[in-house]
């Protein structure tokens, strides 16, 4: 009898404990460590690459230690838009022919990224037995990092959608286009529904002003306001410039050529907003625990 009290007793304060752990992996905390990223949009086309290259040259250039992996995984271009030719890419890390450190190659003024395969069918529909062993190198990776940015594909693909639940940060890129925005609604409607994410940060690209810019976000803000619990957070806007495919042309990025051209100059305002986003602390606890979450789905 003695004995089954003390057994409950040491189950009680084990669950007691069990919880308090679990809530400290996954409580806010003061913003710290390196900040995870990820950039979708829903449609495809909107600019999702040329921000994230950018981006990934501003923040080196302010002294941060950037990582980016490129998520597009069956149709990857983030190493042709920064003229890179990489030997490996994530395909011989997903053979276990290569470790996550060999396939990394750096861009322009120093950014880090993992290249994704081009053409390769299979690596667009990932089995979970895949994805885990790319998450955990992840979080053991950002670690050495202060930003770590994903460049996800378009669309609403279990891989976009689990890329971008991974992130701290969500941010979703939009053009004027109504399709655009229609297509956001979406990733945000899902992302939110499924995937319990409730902050999105909005980045307007190929604007032709600020007012165009502010128009399209009071818009979305509107839409998601109305009919989904989130909170939409106006992160800045790219302005529509010809240098901008003139470079990708190049294969060099805006920012590095062109770096006093009307767009060139939207990315440091952006970069230091993305900096001030309130953010909770990433912990491998926490993401341990995500990953389960996520890869359910
Ligand atoms: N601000 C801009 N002004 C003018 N052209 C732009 C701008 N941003 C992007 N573009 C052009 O739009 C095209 C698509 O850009 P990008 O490849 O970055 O989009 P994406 O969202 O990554 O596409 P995908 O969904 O296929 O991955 C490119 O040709 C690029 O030159
Ligand atoms: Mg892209």
């Amino acid at each position: 009898m003695k004995n089954d009290k003390t057994t409950k007793n040491v189950i009680e304060i084990s669950s007691i404990l069990e919880e308090k752990n679990r809530k400290k992996a996954t409580e806010p905390t003061e913003a710290s460590g390196p900040m995870v990223i990820s950039i979708s949009s829903g449609k495809g086309g909107v600019g999702k690459t040329n921000i994230v290259a950018n981006l990934g040259y501003t923040f080196s250039k302010m002294g941060k230690k950037v990582l980016i992996f490129d998520a597009d995984l069956g149709l990857g271009n983030l190493d042709i838009l920064l003229g890179l030719t990489p030997k490996y890419n994530l395909s011989h890390f997903i053979l276990g022919e290569k470790k996550m450190e060999e396939i990394i190659v750096e861009g322009p003024s120093g950014m880090k990224i993992i290249p994704a395969a081009s053409g390769i069918k299979e690596l667009a529909h990932l089995s979970k037995e895949d994805k885990v062993p790319i998450f955990r190198k992840i979080d053991e990776l950002v670690n050495q990092f202060d930003i770590f940015m994903i460049d996800t594909a378009a669309g609403i693909s279990n891989n976009v959608l689990q890329f971008s639940a991974i992130a701290q940060d969500v941010l979703v890129v939009v053009s004027p286009e109504p399709t655009s925005l229609t297509d956001a609604y979406a990733l945000i409607k899902v992302l939110s529904y499924h995937y319990g994410v409730s902050k999105f940060n909005l980045v307007i690209n190929m604007v032709k002003s600020i007012k165009e810019a502010e128009d399209v976000y009071n818009q979305l803000k509107m839409v998601t306001g109305r009919f989904l619990n989130v909170s939409l957070n106006y992160t800045g806007h790219v302005l529509s410039d010809e240098k901008i495919p003139k470079g990708v042309k190049r294969q060099k990025i805006v920012s590095d050529i062109y770096p006093e051209s009307p767009s060139s100059l939207c990315f440091k305002p952006l970069a230091e907003n993305i900096l001030k986003i309130k953010r909770e602390k990433r912990n491998l606890e926490a993401s341990n625990f995500m990953w389960g979450n996520i890869l359910n789905y």
